[in-house]
């Protein structure tokens, strides 16, 4: 298949839906993003790349970082880690409150900002004040490109206007579902999102989901199969939060999404894709890189379904 021309295709097809969007603008650093971007990238298991748009343009990773935290700590921590963290979608906003305070501090999935919250925590017990970097170290592995680095502003934006996810910690706290001081973790957890990556290196940073958790260029194992099952599966049923079945019903991929744009989403066994548009939808997904990938999954028939 000729995928270089199917994202061209994709390219043009996508334009008539770039205006629907709406930028992120409660971190006000994302404000200023440009609706007109877009870029899309495949990896392909052996190593074959293709791009379009603005490929080689940095955005902040945001809660895309989740998929990087929960599988470092699902490497420490195997099962243990399901008794702070469940596996079941929320049905709720990536920032909603509403489930915990009945729900005892345990958020539903470690996608939500709650349960990202508490997997930072628990790589902070673990790493302490070297928890920000093994993240991204563990990235820069990942993607194979040594640069990656966090934007100050970004993160300072956020840290400024966080107050959703301080209740969220502060709520998580009061449950005793928070091992470590509220400001270490917020601050990592706000710094791990804003790490800046194009769309080739975050293509390039899933591949090991797309195969059984072995990275197949290097042949190294990041998680076990099973995990790398376990990952898979939260990014179909969670990565889109309150639109996740609608991104099974429409593009029917792995994904995982994050407000500054970005979306990665895994064909097992054949490639890792990412898109990047930063006009969002009313869930806080990238709206056209909902539509691409739909589009992609259309034309290639690579949908898991
Ligand atoms: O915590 C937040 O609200 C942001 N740093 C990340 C949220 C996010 O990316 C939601 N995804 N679509």
């Amino acid at each position: 298949m000729d995928y270089q021309k199917i994202i061209e295709e994709i390219e043009e097809e996508i334009q008539p839906f770039i205006k629907e969007g709406k930028v992120a603008d409660y971190i006000p650093a994302l404000a200023n993003s440009n609706i007109n971007d877009f870029a899309m990238s495949i990896i392909e298991l052996n190593g074959k790349q293709h791009s379009i748009g603005c490929s080689q343009k940095l955005f902040s990773i945001q809660s895309i970082s989740k998929v990087f935290t929960f599988t470092i700590a699902l490497k420490i921590y195997c099962k243990n880690l399901y008794k702070r963290v469940g596996y079941e979608p929320s049905g709720n906003p990536f920032n909603s409150l509403v489930q915990l305070e009945y729900e005892k501090g345990i958020p539903r999935n470690p996608f939500i900002n709650a349960g990202a919250i508490v997997t930072t925590d628990a790589l902070y017990s673990k790493h302490k004040s070297n928890t920000f970097y093994t993240i991204l170290n563990f990235i820069k592995k990942q993607c194979g490109y040594a640069g990656i680095q966090a934007n100050n502003e970004i993160y300072e934006s956020e840290l400024a206007h966080g107050f959703r996810n301080l209740s969220l910690i502060n709520l998580m706290k009061s449950f005793g579902n928070i091992e470590n001081n509220i400001d270490d973790v917020i601050s990592t957890y706000f710094r791990q999102c804003s790490i800046m990556m194009n769309t080739q290196q975050l293509a390039n940073s899933m591949l090991y989901l797309a195969n059984h958790g072995i990275n197949p260029l290097t042949k190294e194992v990041i998680v076990s199969a099973a995990q790398a099952k376990r990952i898979n599966a939260l990014m179909l049923t969670c990565g889109h939060y309150d639109a996740s079945g609608d991104f099974a019903f429409h593009v029917g991929l792995p994904g995982k999404s994050g407000v500054g744009g970005g979306i990665v989403a895994i064909v097992p066994q054949k490639m890792a894709i990412c898109v990047y548009s930063p006009g969002l939808n009313k869930e806080g997904n990238s709206l056209v890189g909902t539509k691409a990938l739909e589009l992609f999954t259309t034309k290639t028939k690579l949908s898991i379904f």
